[in-house]
C-alpha cells in the first residue's frame, strides 16, 4: 500500500504569463531509505502549455532537487522518458499540462524494476531487444556503391524504422506485466526492420528467436502497444506481419 506524503511546497511562474494550479503527484522510492513506494504531492503554477517533464523540471529545480527521472532531448526523439502519466504509458516531452487539466499523476513504467523515483532499470528490455539481432546481416561482398533497394521494398519496413526504444509499448502489455521474460513489442518491431529488408539475409536467426517459449506467439493482440507507441507505429500489426512471416517459414 502506498503512503501519501502532504504537499512537498510551492512555485510560482513567471508573471505575466497565463498560468493554471496544478497538483502533481508522483510515485517516490529511494531503495537507499524507503521500505516501499509512495506518492507524493506537489502544488504549482505552471502555463498550459507547459509539457509534463517541464513540470518534473520546475518540481526539481525549484521544490525537490532529490525527484530523479530520465530526460535528454526534451524533443520526442531520445526516448528516454516513457512514463505512465495518469494511468497511460507516455513520453514526458510530448504531453502538455493543458491536455490533461490539473490533476496530474506521474509514476514509472510498469513491468521493470524500479531504480529511483521514475528511473527503472532497462537492461532486460535491452536484453530482449538485442536477442533479435536488430542489425543489419549481409555477407555478400560489398558492392561498390551501395546496395540498391526500391522504394516499394523500402516503404514495407518503413514504420519500424521510427522506434525510439522507449519501452511504452512493452511496458504497458499485459503478457509482460505477468511474464518480465516475454520478448515483448519493442523487439518484434526491431525484428520486423530487417526481417522485412529485402538486403537483409538474418531472417531465419532472427524468427527462430522469436519462435520461443517466451517469444512472439506470447502476444495476445492486446492493443494495448499500439496506444502507447508515441511513434504511432502499428505494432500489433508488425506482430500479425512478424507471426505470418514465421508460419510461412515453417510451412
Ligand atoms: Fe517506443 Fe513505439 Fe519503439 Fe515501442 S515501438 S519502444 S512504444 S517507439
Ligand atoms: Fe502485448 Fe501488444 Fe501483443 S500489448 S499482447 S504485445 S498486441
Ligand atoms: Fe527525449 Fe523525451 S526527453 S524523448
Amino acid at each position: 500500500m502506498d503512503a501519501t506524503t502532504p504537499a512537498a511546497g510551492t512555485s510560482a511562474p513567471p508573471p505575466g504569463l497565463d498560468t493554471m494550479n496544478v497538483t502533481v503527484k508522483i510515485k517516490r522510492y529511494d531503495p537507499e531509505k524507503d521500505a516501499r513506494a509512495y506518492w507524493a504531492e506537489y502544488r504549482l503554477d505552471v502555463r498550459p502549455t507547459d509539457r509534463v517533464l517541464d513540470v518534473l523540471n520546475q518540481i526539481k529545480w525549484e521544490m525537490d532537487g532529490s525527484l530523479s527521472y530520465r530526460r535528454s532531448c526534451a524533443h520526442g526523439v531520445c526516448g528516454s522518458d516513457a512514463m505512465l502519466i495518469n494511468g497511460v504509458n507516455r513520453l514526458a516531452c510530448k504531453l502538455l499540462v493543458r491536455d490533461l487539466g490539473s490533476s496530474i499523476a506521474v509514476e514509472p513504467i510498469r513491468g521493470l524494476e524500479v531504480v529511483k523515483d521514475l528511473i527503472v532499470d532497462m537492461e532486460p528490455f535491452f536484453d530482449s531487444y538485442k536477442s533479435v539481432l536488430p542489425y543489419f546481416v549481409n555477407d555478400d561482398p560489398e558492392p561498390a556503391r551501395e546496395r540498391l533497394q526500391s522504394p516499394e521494398d523500402r516503404e514495407i519496413f518503413d514504420e519500424s524504422t521510427k522506434c525510439i526504444l522507449c519501452a511504452a509499448c512493452t511496458t504497458s502489455c499485459p503478457v509482460f506485466w505477468t511474464n518480465g521474460n516475454y520478448v515483448g513489442p519493442a523487439a518484434i518491431v526491431n525484428a520486423h526492420r530487417f526481417i522485412f529488408d529485402s538486403r537483409d539475409q538474418a531472417t531465419d536467426e532472427r524468427l527462430a528467436a522469436l519462435n520461443q517459449p517466451s517469444g512472439l506467439w506470447r502476444c495476445r493482440t492486446a492493443y494495448n502497444c499500439t496506444e502507447a507507441c508515441p511513434r504511432d507505429i502499428p505494432i500489433t500489426k508488425q506482430i500479425e506481419e512478424v507471426k505470418r512471416a514465421l508460419l510461412w517459414r515453417q510451412a
